[in-house]
């Protein structure tokens, strides 16, 4: 995990595709040419089985589940970009949650640490379909809102990604790049609200 210097929030970025040239860490990418200089941002790649409870006694398994669950802990925000799977959000992405929130009670270092509990999330999708994913972003939101995220209302639905991806890089039209520009930046400054105020509170969550 980077050291924390900027007082700026920390989000974690979380591409829900592990495919090579995926579209979902493109898109993140091309978020973090927005906003790269107002958050700290952690790029999140996770290496984990498929999720079999027989695997929590693997203590290597466990220790990499540690890893990611210290990187959620000290997240202030999150933004996944979960591709669309026949109307579902990806099962790396859900592989991934599951072991995570299993931790606490795997291990009872963690049973007071709350991951997700109150944190802001934004979701995304670009998808090759003509929906941007708008049904696998709505499993994402029942997802991480049961997990207890502060799901926002707005969200990036990107269609028709090969068109806006051709060159490698996303490029969008100017209306389109405006509007993702202002949900990121309304998304850093929420984050950035809220983590001001947990401090000075101490977290609620
Ligand atoms: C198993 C599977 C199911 C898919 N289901 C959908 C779908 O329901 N809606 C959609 O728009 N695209 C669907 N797609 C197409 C994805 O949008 C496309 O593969 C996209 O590139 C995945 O994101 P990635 O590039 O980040 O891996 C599906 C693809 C796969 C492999």
């Amino acid at each position: 995990m980077p050291p924390r210097e900027s007082g700026l929030p920390r989000l974690l970025l979380f591409p829900g595709s592990l495919r090579r040239d995926a579209y979902q860490r493109r898109l993140i990418e091309y978020f973090l040419t927005l906003i790269g200089d107002r958050c700290e941002p952690d790029m999140l790649v996770a290496d984990l089985p498929l999720f079999d409870q027989d695997l929590e006694q693997d203590a290597g398994v466990i220790e990499r589940v540690a890893a990611l669950h210290r990187r959620c802990v000290a997240a202030d925000g999150f933004i996944v970009a979960s591709p669309e799977y026949n109307g579902h959000v990806s099962p790396y992405v859900k592989n991934t949650v599951d072991w995570v929130s299993r931790l606490a009670r795997v291990d009872a270092r963690f049973a007071d640490a709350r991951p997700f509990r109150g944190k802001p999330l934004l979701l995304a999708c670009a998808s090759t379909g003509w929906t941007g994913g708008l049904l696998g972003l709505r499993d994402a939101r029942t997802l991480f809102g049961y997990l207890g995220c502060l799901v926002q209302a707005d969200q990036i639905c990107v269609s028709d990604a090969a068109h806006w991806a051709s060159e490698g890089p996303f490029r969008f039209e100017p209306a389109f790049a405006d509007h993702i520009a202002s949900t990121l930046l309304d998304f850093c400054r929420l984050a950035a609200a809220l983590k001001t105020r947990d401090s000075d509170n101490g977290s609620f969550a």
